[in-house]
């Protein structure tokens, strides 16, 4: 009989790529999601339990006979009914779970740099590696930067920008610097570190450093595009992103997330971890970059009307 892990958000972003190297590897997955997706290769595979976090008997017999948990749950802002409060105090309340039933490893999610400062997704990551530490079971923290690669926000989206608008806006003097880590190499990451045994933290970063600048000027060029970037003030920046929000009726960048960028929260002070170049990605995947604008509030928001009544 194969040994049982859990994927948090196997059809989600991340965690679709951690899943199927559990599988791989001889492993049963389960995941907890608010949207199973029967039209993933993977959905006959994987048993979907509801993220009900105020339902501990449904909590605890989704990870009844787990070995791992892959955690990757989390918010990326404040939205709707969605907090980082709430996400802080549900991840809580998922790790208690997890020893409730028995679980004897967590890989968690967490990001680089997390810290105790007054932007909210760092302050909440910072204090669930506390509770990880603290929790009494076997764990392993990784620590991703800025992720790229089929599916991400970010990278796509300033592509998607690039693509459609005639001019690009960067915050600031755009000298900030930026470290992605592709998607595949993070998955790898997060898979081997449930099969080690050690407490350990570790970074998931990528090869190349940019300047937000360097960064946006080497999509341009690898699309082989021709938009004008200029520079504004971050409040005008951010008013601007507010503005194009509206145009793709999504949350595109908050004024938290221009100040972690700015303040270069997604570098890593370790050596890299993760082989592969944004740059010569960027190059050979030039067709499809920035093709289709990703929306987190499709993802998380509007479809989770849909999932709910799909269910
Ligand atoms: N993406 C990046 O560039 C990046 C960079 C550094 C660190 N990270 C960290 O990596 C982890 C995974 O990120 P990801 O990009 O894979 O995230 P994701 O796919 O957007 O979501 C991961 C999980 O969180 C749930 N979730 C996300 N937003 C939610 C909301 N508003 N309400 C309720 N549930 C929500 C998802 O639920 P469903 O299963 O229902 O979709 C999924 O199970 C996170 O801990 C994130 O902080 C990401």
């Amino acid at each position: 009989m194969s040994q049982l892990d859990l994927v948090t958000g196997a059809f989600s972003y991340t965690g679709r790529f951690v899943a199927p190297r559990l599988l791989a590897r001889g492993r049963q997955v389960r995941t907890l999601t608010n949207h199973p997706d029967p039209t993933s290769p993977l959905s006959g595979e994987i048993e979907a339990f509801p993220f009900d976090f105020a339902d501990p008997g449904a909590l605890n017999a989704a990870l009844r006979g787990v070995d791992t948990l892959y955690n990757t749950y989390w918010v990326r802002s404040t939205h709707g009914p969605a907090s980082f409060a709430q996400a802080v105090g549900n991840t809580q309340t998922l790790i208690e779970a997890a020893k409730a039933a028995g679980v004897r490893r967590i890989v968690h999610v967490s990001i680089a740099n997390p810290a105790d400062s007054d932007l909210p997704y760092y302050r909440g990551k910072a204090r669930l590696e506390e509770a990880v530490r603290a929790s009494g079971l076997s764990y392993a923290i990784v620590r991703p930067t800025l992720l790229f690669g089929h599916g991400d926000v970010l990278i796509n989206n300033i592509s998607w920008f690039l693509r459609h608008l005639p001019v690009f806006g960067i915050p600031g003097d755009g000298g900030y610097r930026l470290q992605p880590v592709f998607v595949e190499d993070y998955a790898d990451v997060v898979a081997d570190a449930g099969f080690s045994t050690d407490n350990v933290v570790r970074d998931a970063a990528g090869p190349e450093i940019f300047t937000f600048e360097e960064l946006v000027g080497m999509l341009r060029e690898a699309m082989e595009l021709h938009t004008s970037l200029i520079h504004l003030p971050p409040a005008l920046a951010l008013a601007g992103t507010r503005l194009v929000g509206l145009m793709v009726r999504d949350m595109v960048l908050t004024g938290a997330e221009i100040r972690g960028l700015m303040a270069e929260l997604l570098v890593s002070k370790e050596p890299p971890t993760c082989p592969t170049r944004l740059s010569e990605w960027a190059r050979a995947h030039q067709a499809e970059l920035g093709r289709r604008y990703a929306s987190e509030l499709d993802r998380h928001y509007r479809r989770a009307v849909a999932g709910a009544q799909g269910r």
